[in-house]
């Protein structure tokens, strides 16, 4: 008999830090329930690897050796992107099959792509017991994605579908990739996603965008103090003292890296004291900071948090992830949830003429197999 592997990668939330990553600073992810699962096994050929796409019902045939990009935004370019990087690292030694299937909503900020990615190294790596290590993984499908699908992405996503712990969140620190597990303990209050179901096309451009304004805004800084290496060597206080040397919008892009860091360690710190109410609060000052001062909200993300504060039974509601569309993520008391749900779909149909789509989410752990 062919030996199967089933391996199962999660999709992921992120309680605070977005668009910081990719700038060496601080995020505070944690994987989900919802995940895509891979089955590989060896097909006897020297050098086939036959992809099949469950959902979607397509196919795909790749030549070990030859990893040209395929069209534009094809989930080709993922399993393309991830098998060139591994064999990178080490030789995939012969074909096989691998076929995929997923519940993670494309496009809602919940990373179905980190979950393609990591699934698949994870799977090869199993298959041909490569032992490579999950951190050079997790590197590799990172580089996938900036190489093979475009987006110059950071590490929160792939990182924290590898890595992800049952009932925790990850405080990680993107510089060093030192990280710690923080249970989430949320008391009498529940996290729930909310997808705008927008997801516009310009968010992978304005993404790279977003990523060279703070290296131009990092560099200018650089050059007047050479003590400043990474955005997070300035603190907010510090930084108006710089506001001459940066034009209106990279001074806007670094103060949202900068106050978002900040952010992100105040929370992990109300985290640790149970302080529901701070964490709430940091997330609304954190979506006011990524719509106005970073700009990679829109009108239905902006109007779903804003429809939140005039809820006592709502803690906190940011925007998640790259933005431009997906999904918000909320606190909300766990005796309110139908009736918060019910409303906020309403309130959106009116507004937008568009349903919302409400997940509660279950934290999960990172990648593995489920099946030999
Ligand atoms: C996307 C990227 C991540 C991160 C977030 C924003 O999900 O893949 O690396 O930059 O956007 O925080």
């Amino acid at each position: 008999m062919v030996k199967e592997i089933k391996v199962k990668s999660p999709g992921r939330i992120n309680i605070i830090g977005d668009h910081t990553d990719y700038m060496d600073g601080y995020v505070l992810p944690a994987a989900i329930g919802r995940g895509v699962t891979v089955s590989i096994h060896l097909n006897g050929t020297e050098d086939m690897v036959q992809v099949f796409a469950q959902d979607m019902q397509q196919n795909h045939t790749i030549t070990l050796g030859k990893y040209e990009k395929y069209q534009p935004n094809g989930w080709q370019n993922y399993v393309i992107g991830v098998l060139a990087e591994v064999n990178k690292i080490k030789k995939i030694p012969s074909g096989f099959d691998l076929s995929f299937s997923g519940d993670v909503p494309i496009g809602s900020g919940m990373s179905s792509s980190a979950a393609l990615e990591c699934s698949i190294a994870y799977a090869v790596n199993a298959l041909f017991d490569l032992k490579i290590p999950k951190s050079k993984l997790i590197k590799a499908c990172q580089l996938a994605e900036h190489n093979y699908v475009g987006t110059k992405c950071g590490i929160m996503d792939q990182f924290s579908s590898m890595m992800g712990k049952a009932d925790h969140a990850i405080l990680l620190d993107c510089q060093d990739l030192s990280f710690e597990y923080y249970p989430i303990q949320l008391g009498e209050y529940e996290i729930v996603l909310l997808n705008s179901n927008v997801s516009h096309n310009l968010a992978e451009s304005q993404y790279n965008l977003r990523r060279s304004s703070c290296e131009e805004g990092l560099s200018i800084l650089h050059a007047e103090n050479e003590k400043i290496n990474s955005l997070r060597d300035l603190n907010l206080k510090e930084l108006p003292s710089y506001q001459q040397y940066l034009d209106p919008i990279l001074y806007r892009r670094c103060k949202h890296v900068i106050s978002e860091n900040e952010r992100v360690l105040d929370a992990a710190k109300a985290m640790n004291l149970n302080d529901i109410e701070k964490l709430g609060h940091l997330m609304y000052q954190s979506h006011l900071s990524l719509s106005k001062d970073y700009e990679v909200s829109c009108p239905e993300l902006d109007f779903l948090v804003d429809q939140t504060k005039h809820k006592d039974f709502v803690l906190g509601s940011r925007m998640m992830g790259g933005g431009f569309g997906g999904c918000t993520i909320n606190l909300v008391h766990a005796t309110q949830m139908e009736k918060f749900i019910e409303s906020m779909s309403d309130d959106y149909a009116k507004k937008f003429n568009r349903d919302l789509s409400p997940y509660t989410v279950k934290i999960n752990s990172g990648t593995r197999i489920i099946e030999k």
